[in-house]
């Protein structure tokens, strides 16, 4: 089955085609077009994602990564394709709202030829509303002029979908699904969304634990900018952390001078929940009383920062575990590419808990994209799920929970 995929949740623009084989137990995907656009630099000046330039841009970069998709798929043909008068009138009233994506559609797809494409899957929520909107259109607008069907995803079972499978080339365009017995348990970290979730089957979730205030996403890239590093700082926070550790183990006493502990929230409340705003306000407490801080300093912060957050998840992956005994464990959302929180967990699944299985994503689907999106939807038309028609009510829903 020929899938094709589009993720604008938050500020990565994604258009991915993939073909599926297989069942849910051995599933394979292979990704024959993957298209991302990361307007992170874009938000930096705001210090995090500003939703309506987030809306603009999905809108202007999702035709352009369309058809770059679809060459790279070789089902780009340059043919004249007759849209129907009441088709052009249908795409203009449904994207009316998304800043010229109508026009765009309309003209980029009166040159291309029907792709050999079975279903459109999309991401609906979670998200921002605003760019989820964009996407959702956009699928309904294809899937009218294609006359296609649409499934419409939960972007976090797609971070979930991608750490059940491994990559079985070198390239990183083959998938394999990965043997995943159940009961099962999830910890989603991401940039909006700190969750533990538990389930018996693909495609019924339970929330048994989540962050009552920020995500840890959020606090990386909060505390980032306390230490002047800009948006999204999450990656560039964890290489000033390796290099902290780094000065630690070879100097330690003196410098460690001045860099207090930082507080670990919620690590013994007697629940799966947990909080991550404190911990941010406490590295900005700490800034403040060091006055400047040196090079040396911003490292030494970081490591401590990328610690103490690392100390809760693991203490809750381990309660998590006692309360609900499961036989694989899986790690999803953006933050799971981070180095030494995947170590750390590695760790403890080696030395401590030996009934359980961990899964991790291979770094290129950690982040947001749409080979994702495709595989959830796929694994959505093996349950016999619903799909919809380009005429069908589907609405972006900001915060759609798992269930
Ligand atoms: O899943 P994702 O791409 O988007 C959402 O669905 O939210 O996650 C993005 C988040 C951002 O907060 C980003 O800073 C963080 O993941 N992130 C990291 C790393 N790579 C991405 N945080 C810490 N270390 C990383 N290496
Ligand atoms: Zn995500």
């Amino acid at each position: 089955m020929k899938i094709l995929s589009i993720e604008t949740s938050c500020d990565e623009t994604a258009v991915a085609i993939i073909n599926a084989t297989g069942k849910e137990t051995d599933a394979l995907f292979q990704v024959e077009g993957d298209a991302l656009y990361s307007q992170a630099s874009k938000h930096a000046q705001y210090g995090g994602v500003y939703p309506t330039l987030a809306k603009r841009e999905h809108a202007r970069n999702l035709v352009p990564l369309l058809k770059s998709a679809l060459k790279e798929a070789s089902l780009l043909s340059n043919t004249e394709h007759t849209i129907s008068k009441e088709k052009q009138v249908f795409i203009e009233k449904l994207l009316y709202r998304e800043d010229g994506l109508a026009q765009k559609v309309l003209q980029a797809l009166q040159n291309i030829e029907k792709p050999s494409i079975d279903a459109i899957a999309v991401t609906y929520g979670p998200g921002l509303e605003p760019a989820l909107w964009v996407g959702v259109n956009f699928a309904r607008a294809l899937a009218h002029i294609w006359d296609i069907p649409i499934i419409p995803v939960n972007h976090l079972e797609g971070h979930m979908i991608a750490s059940a499978v491994h990559s079985t080339s070198e390239d990183g365009r083959t998938f394999a699904v990965q043997e995943v017995a159940f009961p099962m348990l999830g910890l989603i970290i991401s940039g909006g969304h700190t969750e533990i979730v538990h389930t018996t089957e693909w495609g019924s979730y339970a929330v048994i634990g989540s962050t009552r205030d920020d995500s840890i996403g959020e606090a990386f890239d909060k505390v980032a900018r306390i230490l002047d590093v800009p948006y999204p700082g999450g990656p560039r926070l964890s290489e000033l952390a390796q290099e902290g550790r780094n000065t630690l183990s070879t100097r330690p006493a003196h410098l460690t001078k001045n860099i207090q502990k930082l507080p670990r929230p919620m690590i013994r409340s007697n629940d799966l929940d947990f909080s991550f705003s404190g911990i941010k306000t406490a590295v900005l407490y700490m800034v403040q009383g060091l006055g400047e801080v040196n090079n040396t300093q911003r490292t030494l912060i970081a490591a401590e920062f990328e610690e103490a957050v690392t100390d809760v998840l693991l203490t809750k992956v381990t309660q998590a575990l006692e309360l609900h005994p499961s036989k694989t464990f899986i790690l999803g959302g953006g933050v799971s590419a981070n180095t030494y929180i995947k170590e750390r967990l590695q760790h403890l699944f080696k030395e401590e808990i030996h009934t359980c299985t961990l899964r991790v994503p291979t770094q290129n689907l950690s982040t947001d994209n749409a080979v994702m999106i495709g595989m959830t939807g796929y694994f959505m038309h093996l349950r016999n799920e619903a799909t919809y028609t380009s005429t069908d009510t589907l609405s972006a829903i900001g915060n759609l929970k798992l269930q």
